[in-house]
């Protein structure tokens, strides 16, 4: 048997096979056990994907027992830096950093796409005032799909490349609709003149009725530069839940601009982008830091379903490096906008009690990403409901990214996972008089 394999027995027929090992660049060799089935006839189970790669990719890297995350190669710390939510976005798409022609182009083909075709206006009157943002938009790009439908040719990469565009320059200004839908004020259109984040600083604060006051006035330099930070550490993160539905829509060859819903439907939830609203709705809830040990008491019950929001991580089992880049960031937005907001109090004292917990020191349970970004995009004056739409915005360059790259792979295949059947026998139809 060969050192790059793996011998599977079946020990029922005594049969064995040699599977081979598979070598990406970094992390883990994978079994190639597609030919299990036909093999030996039966499957693998997995239930949540724990040790199973579901595809290929060269996009994004996480080693979660180091705390590495790297975008194409660079490591997330270097691109918070010195980098911008845009180029960051053309990094992931097309594997390169942009020279600064490309930059020029791309942020300038972005800008153009900003517009909303306007028969999309009006399906907003549809939601009720209070709908959640979340359900705006995953209606809302959804319905993208029956604007860009007949002419689309998935087999023409540049066809996919214009609407991987178009989902990118669009998102900012839909979020802001949704927001704006519900506070009732009109619809602002995107500006050329505006950088991505300026640009949606402005649809979502600025009012018709105040043209005469500065730009300054809703845009401070210090709220752009956090928004851009935010949108580039949640740009990605390999087969996430989200983009692992992105992926599995798109191998039907559906609509990307309806697989790019799915994904925000996926992204919803609070074990995975609805945590940042939830780690908001729990600091309330908590309110004062003596109620801190009744909380960590409830995430410890296991009769009890309550889980410390922002805490933990299927890949991350050492520290998330996002989360260590952010709690810096909230010290300075904080500082810097002159906002001493006591959730954050709050959240670092319920930091430092959960990280001293033996329950919390076991499991390897750390805050990830979300336990602070919250506080940031409050500090911001984006309101907690948002949060998960702003996660949505950040996370479409990964999502058009993983779709791009695997629409360009000739041999994809649909995504058809198998089962272990549990329900009853085979048994026969009985007549309703006789049940
Ligand atoms: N509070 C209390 N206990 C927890 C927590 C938590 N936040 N997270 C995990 N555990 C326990 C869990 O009860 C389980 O215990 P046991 O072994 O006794 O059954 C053990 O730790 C392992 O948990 P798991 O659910 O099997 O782990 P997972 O890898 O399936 O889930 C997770 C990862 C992120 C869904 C989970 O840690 C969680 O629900 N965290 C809170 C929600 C959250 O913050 N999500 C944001 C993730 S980061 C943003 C993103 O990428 O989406």
């Amino acid at each position: 048997m060969s050192d790059d394999s793996v011998l599977i027995r079946n020990n029922a027929t005594g049969q064995e096979v040699e599977y081979p090992l598979l070598k990406g660049t970094l992390g883990n060799h994978t079994v190639d056990i597609s030919s299990l089935n036909k093999d030996l006839g039966f499957f693998t189970y997995d239930s949540g994907f724990v040790s199973t790669a579901s595809c290929k990719s060269a996009i994004t890297y996480i080693d979660g027992d180091n705390g590495i995350l790297l975008y194409r190669g660079i490591p997330i710390d270097q691109l918070a830096e010195h980098s911008s939510f845009l180029e960051v976005a053309y990094l992931l798409m097309n594997g390169e950093l942009p020279k600064e022609q490309q930059l020029h182009s791309f942020t300038s083909e972005i800008t153009h796409h900003a517009m909303l075709h306007e028969s999309l206006r009006s399906f907003f009157d549809g939601f009720h005032y209070d709908a959640h943002p979340m359900a705006m938009m995953v209606g809302v790009v959804g319905s993208l799909s029956a604007f860009y439908h007949s002419e689309l040719n998935m087999n023409d990469p540049e066809h996919r490349r214009i609407s991987a565009m178009r989902l990118l320059a669009k998102m900012p200004t839909i979020a802001a609709a949704c927001y704006r839908h519900s506070v009732g004020w009109p619809f602002l259109y995107p500006r050329v003149d505006l950088e991505y984040c300026e640009n949606f600083m402005n649809m979502m604060f600025s009012l018709p009725s105040q043209k005469f006051i500065d730009l300054a006035h809703y845009i401070d330099p210090v709220a752009v530069k956090a928004l851009n930070l935010l949108l580039i550490l949640h740009a990605d993160h390999e087969q996430n839940a989200s983009t692992s539905t992105v992926r599995l829509a798109s191998s039907t060859g559906a609509n990307p601009y309806a697989c790019i819903a799915a994904g925000i439907a996926a992204l919803w939830g609070p074990a995975h982008g609805g945590a940042n609203e939830a780690v908001l709705s729990m600091l309330a809830e908590i309110g004062t830091a003596d109620r801190i040990p009744e909380y960590i008491a409830k995430a410890r019950d296991p009769n009890d379903p309550f889980r410390l929001m922002g805490f933990g991580h299927r890949v991350y089992k050492n520290f998330d490096p996002r989360a260590t880049i952010i709690r810096k960031t909230c010290y300075d937005v904080l500082e810097k906008l002159s906002n001493d907001d006591p959730l954050f109090e709050l959240a670092l004292a319920l930091e430092e009690y959960a990280l001293q917990d033996e329950y919390f020191i076991e499991k390897k349970l750390y805050p990830n990403v979300d336990f602070y970004s919250g506080i940031i995009y409050k500090a911001l004056n984006i309101p907690v409901d948002m949060f998960t739409v702003m996660f949505a915005i950040a996370r479409t360059a990964g999502w058009v990214s993983h779709w791009l790259e695997m629409m360009a792979e000739p041999t994809h295949r649909i995504g058809r996972p198998r089962q272990l059947y549990v329900g009853p026998e085979q048994r026969d139809y009985v007549p309703i008089d006789r049940r």
